[in-house]
């Protein structure tokens, strides 16, 4: 056992192929298909890719949420949810991935997220989804959060693939001034529009609505007749918790504040989608469009997000941390009301986006993402059996890990995670491991439920509860902890 130490092994959801979910919630495999869609414009789909700020797994009205969602919930209903979903446990590297189909550890990204005061950026030598969309033909507009450096000019998101960008260069600035402090009387004005600051654009104006607004005239000015590209990241639902009054007035019964601004928060969002989507149709994008939803990261529980059931929150590898909230929907599905269950990774979208754009990868640009198209679209297997979570050499060690205990192969102080089919392994130091049951009802902020013991020094029960409590988070209750305490 002592060899073990700072491995920590557990089970995860059995997976499988895809199911139709019929009304009374049973699962059937589907047999029929779904009809044709109409012959479209272009052949190319048009690509709208939402990505939500620190929504947390629970935070969606279908995985049981006390917050209405209606829009995300039929948009999911009528489109494919996603089931075994995942992203990174922060800002910086989900969009990374997202944006050039590659781990951390192939873009020198593994650390952390970029601070506003670091000199660096997306690496410049990765071909970025939007660059090799543009040489498909596709139109490239981005709205909304960056956050991979700009540092210097050719890192900004217009140097990066993007024909327009409108939106802030950081994360968790305030929603209405635009303004982000990084320290006290640290702060800069963050919302730009190309290349250069968006002066008098903001006017106090409530980011997600702006953001909105900004979308709607893209597709107003757009000839739906060629391809587009959109990449919308909302600002919402991370800190600071800021929504406009008429949100909150829905909310008056939640007692927890936090969870009551987040819960007006994740409602206005809701309606932007609408507003969204509402768009695409007015303007002739709708049906021959495919219409990605993911949250960057998990939620934030004491910025008023919850994981529920799963374990752990954002920033840790930990289920809560990465697992997230995502579905399809799309008209060019083949089977829609589906729930994919498949293994799905936010690098996936690079080769899937580009491949339904008729592009094609650079030549040897060795991607870690897989086209996973047949999967979502006709319940075929995902090509993927595993996701090299990250592996971290800056994060802080951990006291009980070393490469005596790693059998020489592996160093088990350093900070890892990875999944391979229904098992995942973390060494070094994941993060916080509590539950975080909802916390909708407390008025004193989240409650959390202490697991993590030594194993060494607690009573055996301490894991045992553990393993428990994981039968409401996993399909078998298989949650092993071998040894040690990072
Ligand atoms: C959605 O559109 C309605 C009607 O134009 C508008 O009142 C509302 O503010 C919009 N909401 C968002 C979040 O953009």
């Amino acid at each position: 056992m002592r060899a073990l130490a700072g491995l920590w092994v557990l089970g995860l959801f059995a997976w499988g192929h895809c199911f139709v979910e019929e009304q009374d919630g049973t699962l059937h495999p589907r047999a029929g298909l779904t009809p044709e869609p109409r012959s479209p414009a272009t052949s190319q789909p048009h690509l709208i890719f939402i990505l939500a700020d620190d929504q947390g797994f629970r935070d969606v009205g279908y995985h049981g949420s006390e917050i209405r969602t209606p829009t995300l919930d039929r948009l999911a209903a009528e489109g494919v949810k996603l089931e075994n979903y995942y992203v990174q446990p922060i800002c910086t590297p989900s969009r990374s991935q997202f944006i050039t189909g590659k781990y951390q550890i192939h873009t020198g990204l593994q650390h952390s997220v970029i601070r506003p005061t670091q000199p660096n950026c997306l690496p410049l030598d990765d071909a970025t989804l939007p660059q090799k969309l543009k040489e498909a033909g596709y139109a490239t507009h981005m709205v909304g959060k960056w956050h991979l450096g700009f540092y210097r000019t050719e890192c900004l998101p217009t140097r990066r693939g993007f024909d327009s960008f409108f939106g802030s260069l950081l994360g968790s600035g305030d929603y209405y001034t635009h303004y982000k402090c990084d320290s006290p009387g640290v702060c800069g004005y963050d919302l730009h529009e190309n290349d250069r600051a968006a002066w008098g654009h903001g006017g106090g104006a409530y980011s997600t609505q702006m953001y909105t607004q900004r979308v709607q005239r893209i597709l107003a000015s757009h000839d739906p007749g060629k391809p587009l590209f959109l990449y919308i990241a909302y600002q919402a639902v991370h800190s600071p918790l800021q929504a406009p009054g008429r949100y909150l007035e829905h909310y008056t019964s939640i007692a927890n504040a936090r969870r009551r601004r987040y819960a007006a928060m994740l409602s206005c969002l809701d309606e932007a989608v609408a507003n969204v989507t509402l768009a695409l149709k007015a303007h002739g994008f709708y049906d021959n469009s495919v219409i990605v939803y993911s949250s960057d990261n998990g939620g934030q529980p004491a910025a008023g997000g919850s994981n529920w059931p799963l374990r752990g929150r954002k920033g840790t590898y930990w289920e809560g941390g990465v697992r997230a909230v995502g579905f399809v929907h799309s008209p060019l599905l083949r089977r829609r009301g589906t729930v994919c269950r498949e293994l799905v990774h936010i690098t996936d979208w690079y080769p899937t986006l580009l491949a339904l754009a008729a592009g094609r990868p650079d030549e040897g640009a060795r991607l870690d993402g897989y086209d996973v198209w047949e999967a979502l679209s006709e319940g075929q297997r995902s090509p993927r059996v595993d996701i090299l979570h990250n592996i971290d050499p800056v994060y802080a060690r951990a006291a009980h890990g070393s490469w005596a205990a790693g059998h020489g192969i592996w160093d088990t102080a350093v900070q890892s995670a990875i999944r391979v089919r229904h098992w995942k392994l973390l060494t070094g130091n994941p993060g916080a491991g509590d539950w975080v049951p909802p916390q909708a009802f407390s008025s004193l902020g989240p409650s959390r439920w202490h697991t993590a013991v030594n194993a060494g020094r607690s009573p055996p029960g301490a894991t045992l509860q553990a393993a428990a409590l994981s039968v409401h988070v996993q399909s078998r209750p298989a949650c092993v902890r071998v040894t040690g305490t990072p």
